[in-house]
């Protein structure tokens, strides 16, 4: 991806970069969708990036500097995807990883990845803001690279979704981007892409009721949400986030935790696309509010749904069990 978009990125070309070919996501037409709303619906597949999120889009770029930089080590705090990135791209590079994560409160997919990639796990009694707060103040004290998004690289990263969009969907890009937002790394980075592309597609952010400190003006200290990777009360990047929603004539907003699961489901029923719970956060709102008078919109799926089994199998439907005869299998198999 660094080389796809070198020119438009701070890396020069000699400069290392550690990658594993992250980027050039789908990109598909979501039908069922459109009809609902009466608008022509995208849905850009990020779940589709190596390490099954849109994180490895900045986390090429964090850890390629992070080398530059003669940096040992790196760590994050994570609601669970940042950890699976950082873990997977520190192995890659050699260097060492750490990832602070709230205590049972991340996703079992992820937690399996940070494990697997060698990194430490740290779990921490306490929420991911309570987390990015130490880890800001330990990268401070310590010659280690903090990976987390208030790192200008994984927004430079980040932004080359917008690029991708605006290139697949041509005539200036979509007119409208829904966005679920945490910590607001990512609808930062999008509206930055969209700025250096010339586009200005309102942008509509999407955060879960129960966290939701940039609908509410303030931030929420006990954050609750079904979306465990949007799980934040708050926000890093909350100026540029406000900032990103007026320039462009967007607005962020909160959808229930009900909406958002219904959307996941709905994604996955009828249009053969498994997201994560937070990664339907922007459909749901889309789905909730219409178009608005978009003729075109971009829906960001942030994450694979193979990433958190656990709520997946919670809301699914039963398996049919059966005996291993003919009859059995008809029945089971024909109602
Ligand atoms: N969707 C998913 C699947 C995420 O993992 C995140 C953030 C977001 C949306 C929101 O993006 O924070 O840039 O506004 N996950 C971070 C993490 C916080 O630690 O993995 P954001």
């Amino acid at each position: 991806m660094i080389e796809r978009y070198r020119e438009r990125l701070p890396f020069a070309p000699e400069d290392p970069v550690v990658s594993l070919l992250e980027g050039s996501t789908p990109l598909v037409l979501a039908e069922r969708v459109s009809e609902r709303v009466g608008a022509e619906v995208w849905l850009k597949l990020e779940g589709a990036n190596p390490t099954g999120s849109f994180k490895d889009r900045g986390m090429t770029c964090a850890v390629s500097a992070a080398v530059r930089e003669g940096a040992e080590a790196v760590i994050c705090a994570s609601t669970g995807n940042t950890a699976a990135s950082a873990a997977a791209y520190a192995a890659r590079s050699g260097l060492t990883g750490a990832v602070i994560v709230p205590e049972g409160k991340i996703a079992t997919g992820k937690l399996a990845q940070a494990l697997m990639h060698g990194a430490r796990v740290i779990a921490l009694r306490g929420n991911f803001d309570q987390a990015l707060t130490l880890v800001r103040e330990l990268a401070e004290r310590h010659p280690i690279a903090l990976v987390n998004s208030v790192n200008e690289f994984r927004v430079q990263g980040q932004k080359t979704a917008a690029f991708e969009l605006v290139e697949e969907l041509g005539e200036g890009g979509p007119d409208a981007l829904c966005i679920p937002v945490g910590n607001a790394g990512n609808i930062t980075a999008y509206w930055m892409g969209f700025r250096e592309s010339g586009c200005a597609p309102r942008m509509l952010g999407w955060q879960a009721e129960g966290a939701a400190p940039l609908v509410h003006g303030a931030p929420v200290e006990h954050p609750e949400t079904v979306a465990s990777a949007i799980r934040i009360g708050n926000p890093a990047r909350w100026e540029e986030a406000m900032g990103a929603m007026a320039a462009s004539h967007g607005a962020i907003r909160a959808v229930s935790d009900a909406e958002i699961l219904d959307a996941y489901r709905f994604l996955a029923a009828n249009e053969g696309v498994f997201c994560e719970p937070a990664s339907a956060a922007g459909v749901a709102g889309l789905l909730k509010h219409g178009a608005e008078g978009a003729r075109r919109v971009a829906c960001v799926l942030t994450g694979h749904g193979l990433k958190d089994p656990q709520t997946a199998l919670a809301r699914a439907g039963s398996v049919v069990p059966c005996e291993p005869d003919l009859p059995a299998v008809e029945h089971a198999v024909l109602g």
